[in-house]
């Protein structure tokens, strides 16, 4: 796996026998905090990182869309305007590119033919969203010149997510990809859809572990969550779930309670996060993903006893500000906030702790928060 720009030209000249003319980069996300509270109309605090799916493309005289994944060693081909005939499909990465392709023609916007080829270093699976990446980096490759903004190329990136993938998630994901700030994170308002960008502290890494556990139950369980908040939300009678507070909780009975509090009480700590990173206070932002990830396993039972051990083992290292699991949980990552001096020494620790008592080996990846989708010449 590579985003390696020099590679990618090699790569796409070797395949299609002429030189790209443009590189589309968008990056993979880490999120700080506001779990599944996107798709409930809800705030989130995510950061584009520096792992990046890259898109490189020439255009072609036909309405011929020819794609190439390096990382798979795969190739796909379909007419643009006959696209949509592989919707509800299962093609892996492929979907990500006729899902987007399908997108922009269903928003008007016209999609010339192309050859492209794809390559990344976001790990999939991980929930570090490189499905929003791949999804980002073909629309900014496709719509080059057209001067659509970043922001309307995410959520036509979530529509292809949502419609022709048939994943359910919010657009968290996709904006933060599109939309992510150097140094920064985004505080998102999903009902809204305002951002805003919140200066992260100096001299704080964001260290991401990998499980080694690909998605459990995958999206099925995400679906059901989705699910069950429509449900909660038509039981209190509000449009969402950002519509209620712990007040009407009581209201709710058994797993719909419980999901509901998850959702009304990370709200809050979304909002009390970005006030906490504002105001210099990192104690308070490490004990509010503390508060996130044991809501995420009580309430939402979206974690997994090797998510809680990880979060654990942070919890006892030097230099720890906080940690949870971040993305859709069931496996995949924990995010953790460390201080620079401490990295090296929480990686080998964890590393060592979690190999011993779980026989698995983590990923641990440090990241800096970059900026969202660029467009350049090859
Ligand atoms: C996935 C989805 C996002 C969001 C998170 C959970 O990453 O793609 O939209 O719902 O799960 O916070």
């Amino acid at each position: 796996m590579t985003a390696d720009k020099a590679s990618l030209r090699r790569a796409f000249e070797q395949q299609f026998g002429r030189p790209a003319e443009l590189i589309s980069e968008a990056p993979g996300r880490v999120n700080l905090i506001g779990e599944h509270t996107d798709y409930n109309g809800g705030f989130v605090l995510p950061a584009a990182i520096d792992r990046t799916v890259a898109v490189a493309l020439a255009r072609r005289e036909d309405f011929l869309l020819r794609a190439y994944s390096l990382d798979h060693e795969q190739c796909d081909e379909f007419q643009v305007e006959r696209v949509r005939r592989f919707m509800g499909t299962r093609g892996g990465w492929r979907d990500y590119v006729r899902g987007v392709c399908w997108a922009l023609q269903d928003a008007h916007i016209p999609v010339a033919g192309a050859d492209i080829a794809i390559s990344g270093d976001v790990p999939p699976g991980a929930g570090l969203s490189s499905s929003a990446a791949t999804e980002l980096a073909v629309a900014g490759a496709l719509t080059r010149g057209l001067g659509i903004a970043p922001r309307d190329l995410a959520l036509i990136a979530q529509k292809a997510e949502n419609l022709f993938v048939g994943v359910q998630c919010g657009i968290m994901d996709q904006f933060a990809s599109a939309l992510g700030v150097d140094g920064h994170a985004l505080f998102i308002d999903c009902r809204s859809l305002e951002v805003e960008a919140v200066p992260l502290p100096d001299g704080v890494a964001i260290v991401i572990v990998d499980s080694g556990l690909r998605r459990r139950l995958g999206e099925t369980a995400y679906n059901k969550r989705h699910a069950e908040c429509s449900e909660a939300a038509s039981h209190l009678g509000v449009e969402s779930l950002r519509d209620a507070d712990v007040e009407v909780l009581p209201r709710l009975e058994g797993d719909l309670q419980k999901r509901a509090r998850h959702v009304v009480t990370e709200n809050a700590r979304v909002l009390q996060t970005v006030s906490a990173l504002k105001a210099g206070n990192p104690k308070g932002v490490g004990r509010l993903m503390h508060e996130s990830h044991r809501s995420l396993r009580d309430d939402f039972e979206a974690s997994v006893p090797e998510l809680d051990l990880l979060v654990d083992l942070a919890a006892s290292c030097d230099g720890v500000i906080g940690a949870r699991l971040t993305g859709a949980g069931f496996g995949g990552c924990t995010v953790s906030l460390v201080s620079q001096e401490a990295v090296q020494h929480f990686a080998e620790q964890i590393a060592g702790d979690y190999e011993r008592k779980t026989g698995l080996t983590p990923e641990i990846c440090v990241c800096r928060a970059v900026d969202g989708l660029r467009v350049s010449d090859a």
